[in-house]
């Protein structure tokens, strides 16, 4: 019997343009690289971080040409993890993890923005460079072909922000990024921001004063409007002052319920602020206007509790649960009549996901994910689906013993008219071979196309994007 965790082995060195054996048949049309990012590893010299959000980044790549694959596999270059392999330490506060020296310097730490830049969450593009992203204000940016850090990135504008969200979506329409940071401060602000193809430079949409900001992970777009998600799992300066792990300093507030904050893309306004019974989300699946509402899917937990189940603690256990919350509609409507709330999906699912290049803001059918349908699961999520919003009903199912499989990421096929005329594709963990294998699927029905078994572990990972030729990139998550 495999088992999960190890998935979350450390990775040891790295690859460079490894061919692939490939099983099945890759689509001719499909040619590209997929880029991912993850943890790989959770120590610091002999010590350990307590979150998985907390491993130090390593960045994988696919190349698919012709039929073939290749990959390379390639620790982040961070400050954060150069300073971790000379040092044997942390050298900045984590998601979860404090370093060792004292609250002092980790209060002037902040107060000057140095804040970690082990970027591990996703990929994106800024200025026409690829850069590894997290929730703080520094990214990396790296060279595409070696995986090479180039230099630690901070934004040189006018935003201010505290953090930001390591989710942005980008407006093929407009193209432009689109993204939210949270300015922590005497008066508190969410702030809303674009940033044109290519530029280096954000600038503001809109903001929304906030007493209490709240931890989100992802927002939603549409055509029109930005939608804010704001969940009661918030914080105040006050409690980042005591100079916490960072997530420690936030409280899930049930009796606060959860907020819809709808702003004009336009002019930035806040056009609605629907409260909704307490829900807590990591992702948006999208959201479109509709007959005058805003229609959101998104991936809902009772509570903030799966932010704990990630400590590795938990996850390391042979028991663990896989995580994942319950696929769910919102239509709120901006007349201010009632807000109506469906179930698309159980769940457990996670890491949901549209065309996104096609239907990103605009109405959708479909959502792939990630799921679950062990009888008795253990350890991460285990299937992955697709489901039918329209019919109300899971659509397809793929699986296979043994094997976890990672955030799905569609690829559309070129001159496609159906919504689901593509590939999925998944890095999975191989739990019973010990060893991850990429995967292509059809996007229609789920059965496999193609698999490229790998020689080893990849730990699993959190996003990725796949990008054509072109440099225009597929993005994987709303
Ligand atoms: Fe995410």
């Amino acid at each position: 019997m495999g088992d999960h965790r190890v998935g979350l082995a450390p990775f040891e060195g790295r690859v460079d343009d490894r061919e692939l054996p490939v099983e099945g048949t890759v689509p001719p049309w499909l040619d590209g690289r997929l880029l991912r990012n993850g943890p790989g590893r959770f120590h610091a010299g002999d010590r350990e971080v307590n979150h998985w959000f907390d491993g130090f980044a390593l960045l994988r790549a696919f190349d698919i040409d012709d039929g073939a694959v290749r990959y390379s596999a390639r620790f982040l270059g961070s400050e954060a993890f150069e300073h971790a392999s000379r040092e044997g330490d942390l050298a900045f506060m984590e998601f979860g993890t404090n370093p060792d020296h004292g609250l002092l310097r980790r209060l002037y730490q902040v107060a000057r923005g140095r804040f970690t830049d082990n970027a591990s969450v996703t990929i994106t593009r800024i200025g026409g460079e690829f850069a590894a992203v997290t929730e703080t204000p520094r990214s990396v940016v790296f060279d595409p072909e070696t995986l090479a850090a180039r230099r630690t990135h901070t934004f040189a504008d006018d935003l201010a922000v505290t953090w930001s969200l390591a989710h942005t979506h980008y407006d093929f329409d407009h193209e432009q990024a689109v993204g939210l940071g949270v300015d922590l401060g005497r008066e508190s602000r969410y702030r809303v921001y674009c940033r044109p193809k290519g530029a280096t430079r954000r600038a503001e949409i809109g903001s929304v004063a906030v007493d209490r900001p709240s931890y989100m992970h992802s927002f939603a777009l549409t055509t029109d409007h930005v939608v804010l998600t704001e969940h009661p799992f918030d914080t105040t300066p006050l409690q980042m002052a005591r100079g916490k792990p960072f997530v420690e300093n936030f409280s899930w507030r049930p009796a606060a319920g959860t907020r819809f904050l709808v702003l004009d893309r336009e002019t930035g306004a806040l056009v609605a602020e629907r409260r909704v019974d307490p829900f807590f989300t990591f992702h948006h699946a999208n959201a479109f206007t509709d007959d005058g509402a805003v229609v959101i899917d998104l991936v809902a937990f009772d509570d903030a509790s799966v932010v704990t189940d990630l400590y590795l603690d938990e996850l390391r256990r042979p028991d663990a649960r896989p995580h994942g919350g319950e696929l769910r509609r919102y239509c709120v409507p901006l007349d201010g009549g009632p807000i109506e709330r469906e179930r698309l999906h159980a769940g457990p699912f996670e890491f949901p996901m549209v065309d996104y290049r096609r239907r990103a803001g605009r109405k959708h059918r479909y959502v792939w994910g990630a799921g679950s349908e062990a009888d008795r699961p253990r350890g991460f999520l285990d299937c992955l689906r697709k489901v039918d919003t329209e019919r109300g009903e899971t659509a397809a199912t793929w699986t296979d013993p043994d094997t976890f499989p990672g955030e799905p990421v569609f690829v559309g096929r070129p001159g496609r008219n159906a919504e689901d005329d593509g590939v999925l594709l998944s890095v999975a963990l191989d739990a019973a071979a010990e060893r991850s294998v990429l995967l292509v699927l059809d996007a229609s029905d789920l059965t496999e196309r193609a698999r490229a078994p790998l020689p080893e572990v990849l730990p699993m990972g959190f996003h990725g994007q796949f990008f054509t030729g072109d440099g225009v990139p597929t993005p994987s998550m709303a």
